[in-house]
């Protein structure tokens, strides 16, 4: 009966919530948010760098447009990171995360509890920091993490910057343009 000490804890392990899990691996909330986020950041500046950059601003090969259906076009890093937030929250994750902004160009991509609020400003005014914080939502407690969002390539100015809804006309090359979060809960 070997088997059994090794199903037994799994399956105990399989009904706790993200920052539970994590804590009993060893692991703490904030470095498995770093963890995510490493993965997704990453995801994100190739999707930018080796899709949108180089076909839309380099080879001009073909637009990256937030109508991407209607115009054949290539979807925008922001779009491409939610879907997949979507697809990971359908997936029945028990983490969520989004890509928020202090100037938004879409409007529901602003910040909305305390911990949002004081992450966005935190990584704007303190670059290359990150912001931790633990929040209760709904009656439910969270590790929430902020993680500064930097343009990386000139597609991410020159869209935003160009974009009629954008609220800020100026942004340069390596600026904080907004933040991912990152939410664990901690409850189980
Ligand atoms: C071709 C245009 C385009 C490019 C390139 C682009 N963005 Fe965006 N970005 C948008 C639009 C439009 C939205 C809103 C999309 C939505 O939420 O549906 C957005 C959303 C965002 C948001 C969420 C807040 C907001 O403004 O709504 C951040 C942060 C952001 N972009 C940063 C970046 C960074 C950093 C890059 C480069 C890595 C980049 N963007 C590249 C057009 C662009």
């Amino acid at each position: 009966m070997k088997s059994m000490k090794v199903v037994v804890p799994v399956l105990l392990l399989a009904g706790l919530g993200a920052g539970a899990l994590a804590s009993a691996a060893g692991i703490t909330p904030q470095s498995m948010a770093d963890a995510l986020h490493m993965v997704l950041d990453t995801d994100r500046t190739v999707y930018t760098k080796l899709i949108v950059n180089r076909l839309q601003n380099e080879e001009k090969v073909i637009k990256a447009s937030e109508h991407w259906k209607e115009d054949k076009a290539l979807v925008l890093p922001a779009q491409m990171f939610r879907a997949g937030a979507e697809m990971t929250h359908d997936k029945g994750a028990t983490f969520s995360y989004s890509l928020l902004s202090l100037w938004p160009v879409n409007k529901q991509n602003k910040a909305r509890t305390d911990a949002e609020k004081q992450g966005l400003q935190y990584v704007v005014d303190n670059k290359g920091k990150n912001f931790y914080a633990e929040e209760t939502l709904g009656g439910k407690k969270y590790f929430t993490a902020v993680y500064p969002d930097y343009a990386v390539v000139p597609a991410c100015v020159t869209c935003h910057n160009g974009h009629k809804d954008s609220p800020k006309k100026d942004f340069k090359i390596g600026d904080v343009m907004g933040a991912v979060v990152i939410r664990l809960p901690l409850d189980g």
